[in-house]
Order: structure tokens, then sequence, then C-alpha cells
């Protein structure tokens, strides 16, 4: 059996590592990995193929960066002839980004097998791009496998047959079982006692001057509290250039490795963020979790996890960093078969 697997920004390689290393341990099945380039500064991609061991790519598609179409295409076009030469059995693609969706419609319409990896999710908000990706990925796929219920529960009513939907739980977690005791021995120079741990790069928060000042103001305000460790995705520290906002208060980081970045979210007092693995990477770790949106495609982290959507309500930002700083603060539970062998599980139904 040959397997390619598609990956392109950031989140993806966290997901794709313990789904490739599960193959690699069966042995008789080959396997491709392609890079799309969606990521292609060397702290968003190279760093975490160094820390997760994941093999270089066999092909890289180097399309960098543009508006949502312009990507797309690009990524269809350079994936396809790939496809054509290479003839995998079955194609995987992981989570919400613009590279999932445009391999998922490549392969389709090429009839050539896709499996999702992270499928069902739903935050039900379409003018989240990752909202789009997910519906789309998700009716052209061929296998779908969910990290929780909800998943499936969104795929049944989405009118996706069962037969082809398989919940494996988490792969992000397996990654994060496999490197927290790492994470754990790595030193952090000048790491404050107490501190947020704070990530934002959603269009919605940092395209918009108004909301992306309002966030940064907030922030200045926590800041007089507790401290803040803020490492920086590109998207956000350009808009804060072009927007001229002030940050001089606040310990602004460049984007971090893997590692690291496990290593601040299991020490900190409360994570800040907009982004969705966080919010179940804070679940597993039982560490209070602030999510600056309204809605969350990851429901399991506010019904079992340690998360809090804040939305844009900077007044409940502030009640709710008081009841954590009380030692108030969700501590939760673990969502069934977030376990660290969700990978092992999804080899195990494809090769069966
Ligand atoms: C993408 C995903 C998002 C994911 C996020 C993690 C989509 C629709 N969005 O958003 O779901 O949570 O990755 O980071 O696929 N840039 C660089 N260097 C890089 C990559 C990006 O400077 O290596 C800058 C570019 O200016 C680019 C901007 O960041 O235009 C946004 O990158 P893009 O890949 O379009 O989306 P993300 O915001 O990273």
């Amino acid at each position: 059996m040959h397997i390619l697997h598609v990956v392109g920004a950031r989140p993806n390689f966290m997901k794709a590592a313990p789904v490739i290393r599960a193959f690699g341990s069966r042995g008789g099945v080959k396997q491709t990995l392609v890079h799309t380039g969606q990521h292609y500064d060397a702290n968003m991609s190279d760093v975490f193929f160094q820390q997760l061991s994941i093999p270089a790519p066999d092909v890289n598609l180097a399309v960098g960066s543009g508006t949502h179409a312009k990507q797309t295409a690009e990524i269809m076009t350079r994936i396809e002839p790939v496809i054509l030469e290479r003839k995998p059995d079955l194609v995987l693609v992981y989570g919400d980004v613009n590279s999932t969706a445009a391999a998922a419609l490549v392969c389709a319409k090429l009839l050539v097998k896709v499996g999702h990896v992270e499928a069902g999710l739903r935050s039900f908000d379409r003018t989240m791009p990752e909202e789009i990706n997910r519906l789309v990925t998700d009716q052209l796929s061929d296998l779908l496998f969910t990290p929780s219920r909800d998943g499936n529960e969104n795929l049944g009513r989405e009118g996706i047959s069962p037969e082809k939907i398989h919940l494996v739980g988490n792969v992000m977690i397996d990654t994060l079982v496999q490197l927290l005791s790492t994470a754990m021995q790595t030193e952090i120079q000048n790491l404050p006692a107490r501190y947020a741990l704070v990530t934002l790069h959603r269009p919605s928060n940092v395209d918009d001057p108004q909301s992306l000042r309002s966030i940064l103001e907030a922030l200045l305000a926590v800041g007089e509290r507790l401290a803040i460790v803020f490492p920086v995705h590109p998207r956000t520290r350009q808009r804060i250039t072009e927007f001229g906002l002030a940050t001089d208060r606040l310990q602004l980081l460049e984007p971090l490795p893997y590692v690291e970045f496990l290593a601040y979210q299991r020490r900190a007092t409360v994570v800040i963020t907009d982004s969705g693995g966080i919010q179940e990477e804070t679940t597993y770790l039982h560490i209070p979790c602030l999510t600056l949106r309204e809605n969350t495609e990851r429901p399991v982290t506010v019904n079992i996890g340690t998360n809090v959507l804040i939305g844009r309500d900077m007044q409940k930002l502030r009640v709710e960093l008081a009841n954590i700083l009380d030692g108030n603060g969700k501590r939760g539970s673990t969502p069934p078969l977030w376990d660290g062998h969700a990978g092992e599980r999804i080899a195990d139904i494809i090769v069966a």
C-alpha cells in the first residue's frame, strides 16, 4: 500500500507526525510526504520537522503566501502532477488549513481516495476560512477520522455515511504525550514564576486595527497583574507594525519551536489564545485557557476541559482571569481517547 501525506502549515506537522510514525513501525507501507510550503519560515516549519522527527518531505511545492484563492489554486496546480505521477492508494490530509482542502479537491477529481485526519469539527461560523476548509474536505473524503464524538454527530448531520467515519481520538495529543517529558526537561531562561502565555493570529482578531488594538490594550492591562509571554505569529507581527500599535510593555517573542512552546504551556498560569490546537493542548495539560473567539470547533475543550470562550468581551477576560488568579480556574478532565494512541488507531484502520 502507498500512502501520500500532505502537510503545509504549522498545525499540520504535530498531527501528521504520529500517523507517519505509526505506519513506519508497521512496515509494508510505502509513505510519501508532500509539503505544500504554505508555511515556509524556518521557525514555522523546519524546526517542527526536526523536533517531531518527521522525515524530510519527498516533494516541496513551495507555494508560499497569497490570498486564499491564490494560495489554494497554487497548491492545487502544483500537487496535481505529483498525485498523477506517484499514484498513491490513499492521500491523508490533516486539520483545516488551505493545504488540506486544496489537496482533497485535487484527489477527489483524480478519483484518488482521501482520508481526513481531524474530521468533523465544526464552529458553525462560515466567516472562518478554516470552517470552509473543514466542510469541503469532509464532503470529499472517503475516510474520516474524528477526535471526539461531536465530530461523528456533525458528520452524520451532514449526510456522511457512518461506515466512513472512525472515532480515533486526538493525534495532536499523541505528539504532546510523546514530547512532554522532553519539554519538562527543557530549561527556559528568565521564566517568570507566574505568567500568561498568549498566542494570536486569527484574521478576525488581528486583521482589523480596532480589534487588534483592543486585544493588545486588554493584554497590557493583564500585564499589570501577571507577566505576559507572547510568541508572535508572522501575520500578527506584520499587522502590529502596519497599524503602528504599542507593545513596549509586552514581552514579544519570535514563534517558538514545538518543545519550547510546550514547556511554556505546561508551566503557564493561564493561556490566552485564538488557536484551535492550543485549546486542546491546555485541556490535556489541565491549564486554564481563555479563548479570544466567539465560538469553537472543539466544544469538548469547553464542556470537559479547561477552556472558556471570551469572544471580544474584554471585561469577561478580566473577570475570568481574576478567577484563575484566585485559584478558581477550571481544572477539567481529559476527553476520551486523548491518550497518545490515535495515530496507531488510524494506521490499524487503514491497513486492516
Ligand atoms: C494558517 C491556517 C490556520 C492555522 C495557522 C497556524 C489557513 C486558512 N489558515 O493561518 O488555520 O491556525 O496557519 O499558523 O490555512 N507567514 C510568514 N511565514 C510563514 C507563514 C506565513 O511570514 O512561514 C505570513 C505571511 O505573510 C502570510 C501570513 O503569515 O501571508 C498568513 O499565512 P497563511 O498561511 O496564509 O495563514 P495563517 O494565518 O498562518
